[in-house]
């Protein structure tokens, strides 16, 4: 089939990744009409975390066009008129529904057909419906997940319209946590319902999680642990109206929030391209085994030099970097040039009420717990480092300054030996205990 449209650069997904891509190419430069972003999303690409956190507050919560990239980073906000000015093509509210890399093209749902010489993948990653795990009555109205910015639209109004105000959400990772918060902030009824003994499992040690169970007891919150949502019942307009948790407890709600696993958008490549560990596999400039083919952000699977393996990293630093990372690749391949190793310090941070932490590095091996993780102390701020093999390989920190963030992500990039725990403890003067 002929094409309707043809760019020399596509990158397919409009969000994170896109927008900082977009970025780097106009800084390494890019001419009028060489590059289009093809997006589902009727916005221009933004900064997605804020959907959890600022999105859903009473007063003054954030909205577009506050929030469109490059603010993130700290950098211009590129709104819509910024890709016009650029020439650079913003095909929104179009959903690509097939791919074919051998022909390179990329068709919609209504049937117009892209063509490239180089495509970029940064489709992302979209949370686990429920219907998945074949829980009942998974259709009820307001039972919201957390994707685009039309799911934080509606969980607001939601938020908004209820007179009963009593909201449940299912899963205890970072999302969770940040939505309970901004819900409880909107004055309503907030439990928490997760599997795992203590929230934010894949991260938290048991002394950061006692830390923020209590904090958020504190606030109101309750936490029921050790269960997960077996099915849903409706009242007479659809809405839903409680949870039946496995095990037979019943939990009123007017409003569910579910966060419990995403899965990347891979379906659209399969068999067309390699993967690996669920992502579309790439080398360490995001180059996927296509020749001209990129793959970005939560898609992809890349190598980690500093650990020595093959990771998919679904957090937003990383969406920035591997986009740059991309662009500053092919742009140099044009030119016969070559680029570094893409070489990632892992990084992730969240933030709900005044609590804000960073992580930088591995959390494998021993942990140190620094200073006072009592909420009650009044003090709220304390730190874990990771240490493996003599070495500290990972640090987190809770409401620190810039300064010593920086601090701890030296640490975790450097990994300074540490032949003794007992030597560490009297260096840092500070209270600490193994966990
Ligand atoms: P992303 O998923 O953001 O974008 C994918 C884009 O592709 C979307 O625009 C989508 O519509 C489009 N798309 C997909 N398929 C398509 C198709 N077939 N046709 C057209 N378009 C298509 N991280 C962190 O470090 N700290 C934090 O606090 C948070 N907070 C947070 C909150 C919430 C609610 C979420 C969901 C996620 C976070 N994250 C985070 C993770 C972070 O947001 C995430 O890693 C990045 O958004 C990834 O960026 P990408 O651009 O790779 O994918």
């Amino acid at each position: 089939a002929d094409a309707d449209y043809e760019f020399k650069y596509v990158i397919l997904g409009g969000r994170v990744a896109a927008g900082y891509a977009a970025r780097e190419f106009f800084k390494q430069g890019v001419k009028r009409g060489e590059l289009a972003i093809i997006s589902k999303e009727a916005v221009a690409p933004y900064e997605r975390v804020t959907l959890s956190k600022e999105y859903l507050l009473p007063n003054q919560p954030s909205r577009l066009p506050d929030f469109h990239v490059c603010v993130g980073s700290g950098e211009e906000r590129q709104l819509p008129e910024w890709y016009t000015d650029k020439g650079i093509e913003l095909i929104l509210s179009t959903e690509i529904i097939q791919v074919d890399l051998a022909s390179k093209a990329l068709v919609s749902a209504s049937c117009q057909i892209f063509k490239y010489q180089t495509l970029i993948i940064a489709t992302g990653s979209t949370p686990v419906r429920l219907t998945d795990f074949g829980v009942q009555g998974v259709d009820a109205k307001n039972i919201f997940y957390l994707r685009e910015i039309d799911d934080a639209d509606k969980l607001v109004e939601a938020v908004k319209a209820k007179k009963k105000r009593k909201a449940v959400i299912i899963g205890g990772g970072y999302i969770g946590l940040e939505v309970s918060a901004a819900l409880r902030i909107n004055n309503l009824d907030v439990t928490m319902v997760y599997l795992e003994p203590w929230c934010g499992p894949r991260l938290f040690t048991a002394g950061i999680a006692t830390f923020y169970e209590a904090y958020y007891a504190n606030k109101g919150i309750k936490i029921i642990k050790g269960t997960v949502a077996a099915g849903f019942t409706i009242d007479s307009d659809g809405d839903v109206k409680e949870v039946t948790l496995k095990g037979g407890r019943v939990l009123e709600a007017n409003i569910v929030f579910v966060d419990v696993e995403a899965r990347p958008l891979t379906s659209l490549f399969k068999g067309q391209v390699e993967e690996e560990k669920g992502g579309i596999k790439t080398d360490a400039f995001f180059q996927t085994s296509v020749p001209n083919v990129y793959a970005v952000g939560d898609v992809s699977t890349f190598p980690l030099k500093l650990y020595n393996e093959m990771r998919r990293v679904e957090h937003v630093d990383h969406a920035r970097k591997s986009a740059e990372q991309a662009v500053k690749a092919i742009k140099a391949s044009e030119e016969g040039k070559t680029i570094e190793e893409y070489d990632y310090l892992p990084y992730i941070f969240s933030r709900s009420f005044d609590l804000s932490w960073k992580f930088y590095g591995s959390n494998a091996g021993k942990r140190l717990l620094v200073r006072d993780n009592d909420p009650a102390s009044g003090k709220q701020k304390f730190e874990t480092f990771w240490i493996e093999k003599g070495k500290i390989i990972g640090a987190f920190l809770m409401n620190g300054t810039p300064q010593e963030n920086d601090a701890i992500a030296k640490f975790a990039r450097v990994q300074p030996g540490v032949d003794n725990l007992d030597v560490l403890k009297e260096e840092l003067g500070l209270p600490s205990k193994e966990e």
